[in-house]
């Protein structure tokens, strides 16, 4: 049985003020939420902040993007060590505001989930297709590209310490969540691809959902067979929205 595990990306949104109340709202919902991993992915500056929120709770704190290097003249990265030293447990990869907005391709993706895991940060690598792939019957195509590229990196025997995050670029931040029904197909492709690739670790695989949940949506969604969990972006800038979606992962994810 997989541990449900629902993540909050904040995205650029936030301040100290809003961090510390976000936060402390999450923890003290989080008490009776045993059954669900937690994970809160604040912007970079405001990530010690959290992390003195979270000290003493079962909340975990992720950062929204990781290095592929270990140090050097990179401007503007910040290493997996670093993130590590401020208490981040987990790393988001690849999402695809990175993947559109700043070009990030599968190949450097791929070097940064590599680098993530060797710190022994987990990261969270999102795949997902276009509005466009999918009416073009594409979305197996291009996730079976996107986890190919990252599956040729990492050694084989830490592949039970990645999430996957499916994130359709339509639903992000559209409203138009997936039906539970596209969900499962899609994570089904890629638990059945995760197990032509390395065996019986795909069933260890956490594959979450991301893309306009909502607190009326994550029931139905997390009750699918292979949906473990969510990606929640403007839902968890709300303690009680994200508490409640936590809460139907506690019921039904997993
Ligand atoms: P929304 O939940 O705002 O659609 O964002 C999803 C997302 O991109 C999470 O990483």
């Amino acid at each position: 049985m997989r541990q449900a595990l629902v993540a909050g990306n904040w995205k650029m949104h936030g301040s100290r003020a809003m961090a510390r109340a976000l936060a402390q709202g999450v923890v003290s919902g989080a008490t009776e939420l045993d059954s669900v991993e937690i994970v809160l992915l604040p912007p970079f500056v405001l990530i010690p902040q959290v992390a003195g929120e979270l000290a003493d709770s079962a909340v975990v704190l992720g950062a929204q993007n990781v290095a592929a290097a270990a140090e050097g003249a990179y401007t503007g990265e910040v290493s997996a060590a670093m993130l590590r030293e401020f208490g981040c447990r987990y790393a988001l990869v690849g999402h695809s505001e990175r993947r559109q907005l700043f070009g990030e391709t599968d190949d450097l993706i791929a070097r940064r989930a590599a680098a993530a895991l060797r710190e022994d940060l987990r990261p969270v690598i999102c795949v997902g297709e276009t509005q466009r792939e999918r009416e073009a019957g594409e979305t197996e195509a291009v996730i079976r590209r996107q986890l190919d590229e990252v599956l040729k990196v990492l050694p084989r025997e830490s592949v039970g310490q990645v999430v996957l995050a499916y994130e359709p670029v339509w639903a992000i931040g559209t409203g138009r969540t997936a039906s539970p029904e596209q969900a499962q197909a899609v994570h089904a492709t890629i638990r059945a691809h995760l197990r032509t690739a390395c065996g019986a670790l795909a069933d260890r695989v956490r594959i979450v959902y991301g893309g306009s949940v909502k607190p009326d949506k994550a029931a139905e969604l997390f009750a699918m067979a292979d949906v473990d969990g969510g990606l929640i972006g403007g839902a968890s800038l709300r303690a009680d929205d994200f508490l409640a979606i936590c809460q139907c992962a506690a019921r039904g994810g997993g």
